[in-house]
């Protein structure tokens, strides 16, 4: 039988019918039909299949090891935080809420101590960023690994510009104290555009958006026993927390970075006075056992 609009599913699941592992065999019976029934609805001419392929050939040829353009796309067309939204789903409603890792989690941060700075490059407003990993019902979790990861104040990480800052700022591996407390000092972080010199930035032209992310803070917080967390402190007040371009901003993760005037303390932190302070407590889901 010759190949038809009509039968194009049935066609091509058949030729997936003897797929082993019953996910996979899910998930590609799913993805020819949602693929076949968008290409029936916009029929596309050769030539704009062309320009589509074209297209996710461009975002592959962008990725390198310091650029990931596939999780950008998935960003900007919100999968990612649908992807997100379904896994917190899941579980425990009471646990701190996740959100989009991003691209930037490129390198390993290194390992830092207690109070140390992040920020090797000394310009933008100094803050104090503390907290306590917890388990829902309030138990500290001491020895935690709190991962951070942010942009400069005008808004690059420090792979996008090599030139400017020193690989690891801006990043640093924290281990939360014996009562689950960590603090470290940092800049208050500027809200910046995503990367848009790839073939991302032209779909966002090409369709009006901006390319713009809040202020924020990344953390991936983790202990044995417990449910890893992939999150962001957003930065309150910041332009675009009603427009992120990834879709990325949860209110529960908002916080204020209250302004502070107190030589005493900005002496004892080892901050220049004044700064800024946030409080952002870890609440993590106990592992199922
Ligand atoms: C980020 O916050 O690092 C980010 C997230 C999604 C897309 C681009 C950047
Ligand atoms: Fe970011």
């Amino acid at each position: 039988m010759d190949f038809s609009e009509k039968d194009s599913v049935d066609a091509v699941t058949a030729s997936f019918a003897d797929t082993p592992d019953p996910r996979l065999a899910e998930v590609m019976d799913s993805l020819v039909r949602h693929l076949h029934g968008f290409l029936r609805e916009v029929r596309p001419s050769i030539a704009e299949w062309e320009q589509g392929i074209e297209f996710l050939t461009a975002i592959g040829q962008k990725c390198d090891d310091h650029r990931q353009e596939f999780i950008l796309l998935s960003d900007v067309l919100g999968a990612s935080m649908l992807v997100e939204t379904m896994e917190a789903s899941r579980q425990a409603q009471d646990a701190t809420a996740s959100t989009v890792l991003g691209p930037f989690h490129v390198v390993r941060s290194p390992e830092r101590a207690l109070g140390d700075t992040i920020d090797s490059v000394g310009t933008g407003e100094a803050c104090l960023i503390e907290g306590v990993v917890t388990a829902p019902d309030g138990t500290p979790v001491p020895g935690a690994r709190i991962d951070v990861w942010q942009a400069d104040d005008h808004g690059f990480y420090d792979v996008q510009v090599p030139d400017d800052q020193p690989l690891g700022n801006g990043r640093g591996l924290f281990t939360a104290d014996d009562d689950g407390r960590f603090w470290f000092r940092s800049i208050v972080p500027a809200h910046y555009p995503i990367p848009t010199d790839g073939p991302v930035g032209a779909l966002l032209r090409a369709s009006q958006r901006h390319p713009y992310r809040p202020a924020h803070v990344h953390f991936i917080v983790e202990a044995p026993g417990y449910v890893p967390v992939t999150t962001h402190v957003f930065v309150e007040g910041s332009a675009y927390l009603d427009s992120d371009a990834v879709f990325a901003v949860k209110q529960s993760l908002v916080r204020e970075f209250a302004p502070v005037d107190d030589p005493d303390e900005a002496a004892r932190l080892g901050l220049p006075n004044p700064f800024r302070r946030a409080r952002f407590d870890v609440v993590l889901q106990p592992a199922a056992s």
